[in-house]
């Protein structure tokens, strides 16, 4: 994984939203599509679809880096209730920014470049077999994942490469799925698997990888309150960009731990292998825990760098989510010298 110096989205730090503004953009978004579309159907001239791609393409403000039409992520349960336990210490990153600078190496190894690539991958329809040491495998659409019942939630995000966002997510907390599948008690981990599907996913093309993508957590922690399985962002459905359909978000773990496009889910016994510590077993951890004082063997950790602002904060040990994790990760291991390794950007 690399970290681009001069990211080509950056922002200006009055361009950050607050979280007033986007809530306010979104109902307004929403009100006016809906109205727009309503017009639309009484000319009958063009279609709903058509006509939220125009002003999605045509607006100020509202232009998003989507490869998809928007309709096909204005889906009927969103935005959701927003659950205020999580709250943010910092302003909501751009919902532009979020949307175009992302790591999803199925689609290449550039993260400006993603959104630019996803054109070809096919998240719907969609199904996540559940299967493994369970009393009742089984196999959901993403329909059955959004009736356990949808939330939105504002999550910090920290990825390994030092950038960091702040996004509303809208999911479903991962223990309702594990509650209804019944893991057995031999049950000790679980394991997340993504799609393999070469001819819609260009990086998959390249055998550098062990695709697809894989990923991995103890019980105890998926079964806590902060593990999030996500279908949304900003207020809709995740474009393809940001692992449409349904992706885990375990906001105080390292972002490669955040597997996206999820489509197996298996309960097992013993310690799963994951993709990045499989290939690099020095720099990626299994536990992928967010500590500042643990510099990864090329950067320091000691700080983070704000999407689409580019403000540099002090990283918090669990991604500032200690408190909330109570005993599950209660010991911050340290390591000598660490402040003395390089950022990997410039301040
Ligand atoms: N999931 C899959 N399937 N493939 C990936 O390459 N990259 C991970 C994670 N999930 C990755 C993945 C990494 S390294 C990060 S930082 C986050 O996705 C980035 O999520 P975002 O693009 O939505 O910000």
């Amino acid at each position: 994984m690399f970290v681009h110096r001069t990211p080509p989205w950056a922002l200006p730090e009055n361009a950050l939203t607050d979280e007033r503004e986007y809530h306010s953009r979104r109902l307004h978004r929403r009100a006016f599509l809906v109205g727009a579309a309503g017009l639309c159907a009484a000319a009958g001239g063009c279609t709903r679809q058509n006509e939220v791609e125009r002003l999605n393409r045509g607006t100020p403000g509202e232009h998003l880096p989507l490869s998809e039409p928007w309709a096909d992520l204005d889906r009927p349960g969103y935005p959701a209730a927003r659950n205020h336990a999580y709250a943010l210490d910092r302003p909501l990153t751009p919902e532009p920014a979020a949307l175009s600078h992302n790591n999803f190496y199925e689609f290449g190894t550039q993260t400006s470049a993603v959104w630019r690539n996803v054109a070809e991958f096919l998240p719907r329809p969609w199904q996540v077999t559940v299967t493994g040491a369970v009393e009742r495998p089984m196999v959901l659409d993403l329909d059955d994942i959004e009736r356990l019942g949808l939330e939105e939630r504002t999550y910090r995000f920290r990825c390994v490469e030092a950038w960091a966002m702040a996004v509303p997510w809208t999911g479903v907390p991962l223990r309702k799925l594990v509650e209804r599948c019944r893991p057995l008690g031999k049950a000790r981990f679980v394991r997340f698997v993504s799609f393999h599907r070469p001819s819609q996913a260009p990086g998959q093309r390249s055998r550098k990888f062990p695709w697809p993508y894989y990923e991995g957590l103890k019980l105890k922690e998926a079964v806590h309150e902060l593990a999030l399985l996500a279908t949304g962002i900003y207020g809709h459905a995740l474009p393809r960009q940001n692992g449409a359909p349904v992706r885990l978000v375990v906001p105080w773990k390292y972002g490669f731990k955040n597997i996206k496009s999820i489509a197996r889910i298996e309960f097992v016994e013993t310690l799963p292998s994951t993709f990045w510590n499989d290939l690099v077993p020095r720099e990626y951890t299994f536990d992928g825990l967010v500590n500042p004082q643990v510099p990864h063997p090329r950067w320091s950790q000691a700080k983070e760098k704000l999407l689409g602002s580019g403000a540099v904060r002090a990283t918090q040990w669990l991604n500032g989510y200690a408190d909330l994790l109570g005993d599950l990760h209660p010991r911050q291991p340290r390591v000598d010298g660490w402040h003395q390794a390089p950022l990997p950007f410039k301040t």
